[in-house]
Parts: C-alpha cells; sequence; structure tokens
C-alpha cells in the first residue's frame, strides 16, 4: 500500500509535501548555538531534553502539544474575551464550538488533557479496576494506575509491526476485546485517537463503532481521548473507501455517536495553546464531573482556562476541521516520515497524524535497551544540530516498551518545509555515523513518569 503525498499530481510528488496553506504573519528568531555550547547544555541539562531553554533550540519537534501558530481569527477572538468568572460571553462560544464539533451540547472544560484524565479516573476507576485500551497515553495511564487501576493494551497485532501492513493501526482488537469482556470484569474501555503511543496511528471508525457495540452488550463504558480526532478523521476518509465522500467534520461528529463519554487535549487538534474538554453522557455522571471540576479547577465556565485561552479554543477546534489544512499537516508527517526512511532510519509505516516514529533497534543494536538507545538518537539530533525530540521507549515506559522510538512531533502551522528539510539533514548526518553513537544511564529518577525529571550520564 502506497499513499500519494497530498493532491499534487506533479512529477516532484515525492520530493515535496502539500503547500502550507497559510502565509506568515508574525515571525519568531530562532537560534543555533554552536557545538561547544550545545555540549554544554547537554551536560547541565543532565542529558533530559526536557531540561534545555527553548531559546537554544532550532527546531523544536519535542512536542506537537500547545507548540502551534494560532491564525489571525484566534488572536481577534482573544482580544475580545470575556474573563467573567460566572456566565462569561466566551464559555458560551466554547460550548457552542463543542456541540458544532461534537455534536454534544453539556460539555466541561478544562485546562488541558490529563485534568479530564483525573476526573474520569475518580469516576469510573478504583483499586484493581481493569482498563482496556487501543494503547492509553502516558499521562492517562499514570492518572488511573495511581487509583490502582490496571490497564491492558491491545491494539491489532499489526500495531506491533512497523511495516506498512494495515491503514489503521491504532485500531483495537476486537477479538480481544470481546474476549477480555465475556470473561472479566472490566471497568472503563478507552479508544484513543490518533493513538499517540502507537505511532500517531489512526483508528478507524468502523473500529470504533464495533467496539463500542461490544461494549454495550457487556454494559461497559467507552471513552474517546479525542485530542487529534480531526487528523483521524481525516485518516478515515483518506484510508477507508466507505467515507471517503464524507466531509471530515461529518466523520467527526459521526465519531463522537459511538461512545459514553469523551475528553480533549485542546492543545492538539484544538489548535491551542491550553485548553481541553470532556463530557460524559450519563447525565449523573457528568453532574459529578462538574463537582469535581470546581474542586480541582474552577467553576464550570472556565475550567482553570482563562477567557483567552477559551476562545482560542473555540475557534481553532473548528479549524482543525479544514480539509486543506489537513491534508497539509498530514503531507508534512508522510514527507518526513518516508525521507527519515530513505537515509537509512527504520520508521513507523504507514506515517502517521502528528510525528514521525523512528525506531532504532537496529541501526543502534550496539547500545542496549538498558543504556537507552532511543535516547541516545534524540541527545544527538540536539547534539548535531540543536534539533529537539523525544525518545518514547524504554526511558519513557521501562520494560512496557514496544518499541525503542524516536518520535519527531511536528508543532501545527509552524514550521516550512525547509525546517523539515535541515532536520532530515541532521538525521542523514547521525546515520552515516551512527556506530559512534554511545548509550546512557540513569542517576536519578522521580516515581512516575520517569522521562521528564530524569537525570542521566553517558556511559
Ligand atoms: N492523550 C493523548 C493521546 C496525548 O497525546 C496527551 C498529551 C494527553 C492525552 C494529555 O493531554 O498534555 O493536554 O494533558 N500528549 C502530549 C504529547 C504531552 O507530547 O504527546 P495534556
Amino acid at each position: 500500500m502506497r499513499f500519494r503525498y497530498g493532491s499534487s499530481t506533479l512529477k516532484f510528488q515525492v520530493m515535496r509535501h502539500p503547500v502550507e496553506p497559510f502565509r506568515i504573519k508574525t515571525v519568531e528568531r530562532i537560534n543555533l548555538p554552536d557545538r561547544e555550547e550545545r555540549e554544554r547544555i547537554l551536560r547541565e541539562a543532565k542529558y533530559n531534553l526536557f531540561k534545555i531553554p527553548s531559546e537554544k533550540v532550532f527546531i523544536d519537534f519535542l512536542t506537537d502539544s500547545g507548540t502551534g501558530a494560532l491564525s489571525q481569527e484566534q488572536w481577534g477572538a482573544i482580544m475580545v474575551a470575556d474573563e467573567a468568572y460566572a456566565g462569561p460571553r466566551s464559555w458560551f462560544k466554547l460550548k457552542d464550538a463543542i456541540y458544532e464539533f461534537s455534536g454534544f451540547d453539556d460539555s466541561i472544560p478544562v485546562h488541558q488533557g490529563r485534568a479530564a484524565e483525573k476526573i474520569i479516573a475518580s469516576i469510573y476507576l478504583y483499586e484493581g479496576a481493569k482498563v482496556l485500551s487501543n494503547t492509553l497515553f502516558d499521562t492517562t495511564r499514570a492518572n488511573f494506575e495511581s487509583v490502582g487501576a490496571i490497564i491492558y493494551d491491545i491494539p491489532i497485532k499489526e500495531s506491533y509491526t512497523l511495516e506498512e501492513n494495515h491503514p489503521f493501526k491504532g485500531n483495537i482488537d476486537l477479538e480481544k476485546l470481546e474476549d477480555i469482556l465475556r470473561r472479566e470484569n472490566v471497568a472503563l474501555v478507552v479508544m484513543v485517537m490518533t493513538n499517540n503511543t502507537g505511532g500517531g496511528q489512526p483508528v478507524d471508525l468502523d473500529n470504533l463503532i464495533s467496539a463500542y457495540e461490544i461494549c454495550k452488550r457487556y454494559n461497559v463504558p467507552l471513552i474517546i481521548d479525542a485530542c487529534r480526532i480531526s487528523e483521524n478523521s481525516y485518516f478515515v476518509k483518506k484510508r477507508n473507501p466507505k467515507y471517503s465522500n464524507w466531509e471530515v467534520k461529518d466523520i467527526i461528529k459521526e465519531s463522537f455517536k459511538y461512545c459514553d463519554g469523551a475528553f480533549m487535549s485542546a492543545k492538539k487538534d484544538g489548535l491551542s495553546n491550553m485548553g481541553g474538554f470532556l463530557f460524559l453522557k450519563d447525565p449523573e455522571k457528568n453532574l459529578r464531573a462538574k463537582e469535581l471540576l470546581i474542586l480541582w479547577e474552577g467553576f464550570i465556565h472556565y475550567g482553570g482556562l482563562s477567557g483567552r485561552d477559551i476562545e482560542s479554543f473555540a475557534v481553532g477546534l473548528l479549524e482543525s476541521r479544514d480539509e486543506r489544512y489537513l491534508e497539509y499537516r498530514t503531507g508534512q508527517v508522510e514527507y518526513l516520515t518516508r525521507k527519515l526512511k530513505e537515509i537509512g532510519w527504520d520508521v513507523m509505516l504507514p506515517p502517521g497524524g502528528h510525528a514521525a516514529y523512528v525506531e532504532v533497534s537496529r541501526a543502534l543494536k550496539h547500545i542496549p535497551k538498558e543504556n537507552f538507545p532511543a535516547h541516545s538518537l534524540a541527545v544527538e539530533m540536539y547534539r548535531e544540530g540543536a534539533v529537539r525530540v523525544v525518545e518514547v521507549g524504554s526511558l519513557m515506559f521501562k520494560d512496557k516498551a514496544k518499541f525503542e522510538f524516536v518520535r519527531f512531533a511536528i508543532p501545527r502551522r509552524t514550521y516550512t518545509q525547509s525546517h523539515l528539510d535541515y532536520v532530515i539533514d541532521v538525521a542523514a548526518r547521525i546515520y552515516e555515523k551512527r556506530e559512534s553513537l554511545r548509550g546512557y544511564r540513569i542517576i536519578y529518577e522521580p516515581p512516575y513518569l520517569r522521562h521528564f525529571l530524569a537525570e542521566l550520564e553517558m556511559v
């Protein structure tokens, strides 16, 4: 299976990604520290890339979360925000946008995705509660485990391979799902769309529908982690012929029909720097969520957000459904992924929605798992070219890591084709000297989410 590069039929197809459907109105200078300074910065950061000042990063592919550029419509909306505590105009605008986006009218604002995760954990989970998922994201996992839940990831078997062997490698394994629900008492099923940990891979709408029907049969609630649902829905349109004539906005709305609730970090497909929402279709549970919101986040009309954040979110959420933007966005990820493959690195295929995922087990086979081979490449991207990326392997997931990934996450509407080409050049130079890369060992680690605060030294 091959996917075309955007809608272009030019002979340069393989050389370029779809043209940026915007022009640049505000710019931010970026700095490229020299090699000596980069080495010093790495030492001072204890080889933890989260500790590097962003001013010392030339191209920042650490995350696509909250790092995108706002549109002029978002900046305009920010200027007219209503900062009232109760009943602000800005909240009603967001509430309407979420209704327009999801078809659900009684949503609850949160300051970011993990705040919703904490509320959901406290409503549905308890010590020993079982949760099934196509693969939970690390903050969701940590929030659920912190109340004693036990998590089983059951994505389809193709998701454990790098090959281009399935268009929807984010799918949940329906047979396993039904089998476990038949035998065991399960508290919650979560569908992560797209599956970030598994390579930004989409979930087919048909897979979601089947999973939901199975859950209904066994009376187990299904919640959608919808933070990249616009990208997911674009893939549904492009990769499932049944939906090729649908508009993305209708695929998004359709998806939300097949769940008992959803949460979304607006820092991804909300095209915002901060924000999120959740809703639970059971009115009693939704009320309970509002009670907890007031305790932890703030009143139900702002949920930890300023009116400015809320305005930006209300506008960005609906902008994320623009199909020309989504074509360019997913085309950029495809371009980066295929180029990284072309220069020699193994990558997760087909390309996902928000990031390229390089798998280093073969290329860096001289570095054992205990010495974090993927982190070694991540550090080298900074050392070689002041490019910041993130390890998604044994450093992040300990012995639960299925791959030694380095994630190159692309902030939305922020970098151009030549920025991507710079990153590809840096990765190519490292590939040539890959045998000289060294591993790392941890000298400090916290109990949860260790990659954020860990300190390391070179082996
Ligand atoms: N779910 C998924 C699939 C995510 O990717 C994230 C965050 C969250 C939930 C939590 O949302 O950050 O707003 O609290 N992902 C970021 C990343 C951090 O870099 O992938 P949050």
